[in-house]
């Protein structure tokens, strides 16, 4: 029989972090499901049947809670008796239901904040007088009826973190699920073990069994291709298919021309091992006619995720195929605004690029919920080699994102060998593996410059090197200026058309990763 693991609901607002807040509980060995904000009391308690449904987390969201459509919960939720933590707008919206005043805040917070812990009990037991957090507010909880207690202040906001006298329910106005809150895994481990008491019954293996059942059921006795980039995610979703179906897989390669220098090379060589039908299809003509005078990069990402779905269609009628498996992974998803009251950052080329229709009966996403670290160890865990493993992100459409404007094989070629550049400068620092990502962007802006005493008049290279866990959130790299200038030396004397290069100093949030 298999095991009514302890539960912690997480309740969707469509915050940026609301999934990560899922993985953090998983983290710590315990089970989470995300469920949407309008789920009624009856459904929670009929939820008991399956799971040990032990606490609920109110996310974060994008909404203001005293605007006519706000999400809001049912308030028999605060009345199961079991533990409830809001975080960010979930926070707001128990002070608000529980009689709280809400208003906007005369200073929004965004990024990283101090806030004064004025009593370490509960959530915040075992915290300092003052912590780190990371705070994206633009509302702030004033006051609360004298039934619930303030934890913590900043200087703007009076209300940072509250509780009910005699009820455990919580509320923090920062996320502590995100990396850049110092102590934030102190914070949810309080709530999931202390408050909730919980049991860590929860393993990543259970997943993997249950993501290889769930191919073997959806596709039964059919055939399915998958797309396989080469990135961790598609090689890890082809490890899985390849279990689930063996020889009934073909794994393709599309070869849209936007790739890395050496990239096909690489990709063919690192799955020469994999007993899989294995197919390259070279489409770079197709990709670049349909991508001509196209400068908008949501447009891009749309021409490029319906060009691969077609590419996958033909592919699909000569094998007999009727299924389409892709890497998708859960930030491609989240950023792609899939749910009800998220909003969409970015069209991740597998998930909203998707055409309207398409030939397959279905489209299955083994590795839909979960982000890249644990696709790591997922890939680990099932013996795929260094090389895959340890990858640097690389997005699907490629360069074509990182190419400012409409894309032309000279920026292509340029872009190319700029990045290769970035690589091999990184790598030679020994730089590598504590980047998330590192990389070249050509952009659409022209710059003077002096080259053999004469004028010049170029492309502008931007380069970007970012850390991260997981892609939600990142921090630009401090990477040594004598390997900036090595980088910004080589480019310029390497690429005549390359006039100037600067570094991104920018976060995520409020920049994306990529640039498009
Ligand atoms: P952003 O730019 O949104 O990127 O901060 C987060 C992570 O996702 C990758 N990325 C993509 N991956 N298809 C993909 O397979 C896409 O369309 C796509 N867009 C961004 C990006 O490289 C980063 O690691």
């Amino acid at each position: 029989m298999q095991t009514k693991y302890d539960t912690i609901l997480v309740l969707d607002f469509g915050g940026q972090y609301c999934h990560l807040i899922g993985r953090r509980i998983r983290e710590h060995g315990v089970y989470s499901e995300i469920v949407p904000p309008d789920i009624t009391p009856d459904k929670i308690r009929s939820m008991s049947r399956e799971f040990n449904i032990k606490g609920i987390i109110l996310s974060g969201g994008p909404s203001s809670v005293y605007e006519p459509n706000a999400p809001r919960i049912d308030a028999g939720i605060l009345e199961l008796n079991l533990p409830v933590l809001g975080l960010c707008y979930g926070h707001q919206l128990i002070a608000q239901m529980c009689k709280g005043k809400v208003e906007p805040a005369a200073c929004r917070e965004y990024g990283v904040s101090y806030v004064e812990i004025d009593k370490p009990v509960g959530v915040l037991a075992g915290l300092s007088s003052r912590e780190k957090v990371w705070m994206s507010h633009g509302d702030t909880v004033f006051s609360l009826p004298p039934e619930f207690e303030v934890l913590a202040h900043t200087e703007s906001c009076p209300v940072a973190a509250f509780r009910h006298k005699t009820k455990p329910i919580y509320g923090l106005q920062w996320h502590p699920e995100v990396v850049h809150t110092e102590n934030g895994t102190l914070m949810l481990r309080n709530f999931i073990f202390e408050v909730c008491g919980c049991t860590a019954n929860w393993q990543m293996e259970d997943l993997i069994t249950k993501m290889i059942n769930e191919l073997r059921t959806e596709v039964g006795n059919a055939k399915a291709i998958i797309g396989l980039s080469g990135g961790i995610d598609s090689s890890v979703a082809t490890a899985l298919a390849a279990q689930a179906l063996n020889d009934r897989l073909t794994a393709v390669f599309v070869d849209h021309g936007f790739m890395r220098e050496g990239e096909p090379e690489a990709i063919r060589e690192a799955f020469k091992k994999f007993k899989i039908n294995f197919v390259v299809a070279n489409a770079q003509q197709r990709f670049l006619e349909k991508l001509k005078g196209v400068v908008d990069p949501e447009a891009k990402r749309k021409i490029i995720g319906e060009e691969f779905i077609r590419v996958f269609e033909e592919i699909a009628e000569k094998v007999g195929a009727e299924y389409l498996i892709q890497g998708t992974i859960y930030p491609d998803r989240i950023e792609s605004g899939f749910r009800k009251h998220s909003d969409k950052i970015k069209t991740h080329h597998n998930v909203a690029g998707l055409p309207a229709k398409i030939k397959f009966k279905k489209i299955l996403e083994p590795l839909r919920d979960l982000y890249k670290d644990e696709v790591r160890r997922v890939a680990k865990m099932l013996g795929l080699p260094r090389e895959i493993v340890s990858r640097q992100p690389f997005p699907g459409p490629g360069l074509a994102v990182r190419i400012i404007g409409e894309l032309t094989e000279e920026k292509v070629r340029i872009a190319k060998k700029a990045d290769t550049i970035v690589r091999e400068e990184i790598e030679r620092g020994g730089l590598e593996d504590n980047l998330w990502q590192y990389f070249a962007v050509l952009t659409d802006t022209k710059a003077t410059g002096v080259k053999g005493d004469a004028r010049a008049y170029g492309y502008v290279v931007a380069v970007r090197a970012a850390e991260s866990r997981e892609a939600m959130t990142a921090s630009f790299a401090k990477i040594p200026y004598p390997i900036l200038e090595r980088i910004s030396t080589r480019i310029t004397n390497e690429i005549p058309e390359v006039t100037r290069v600067v570094y991104d100093i920018t976060h995520k949030p409020p920049a994306t990763i990529e640039w498009e």
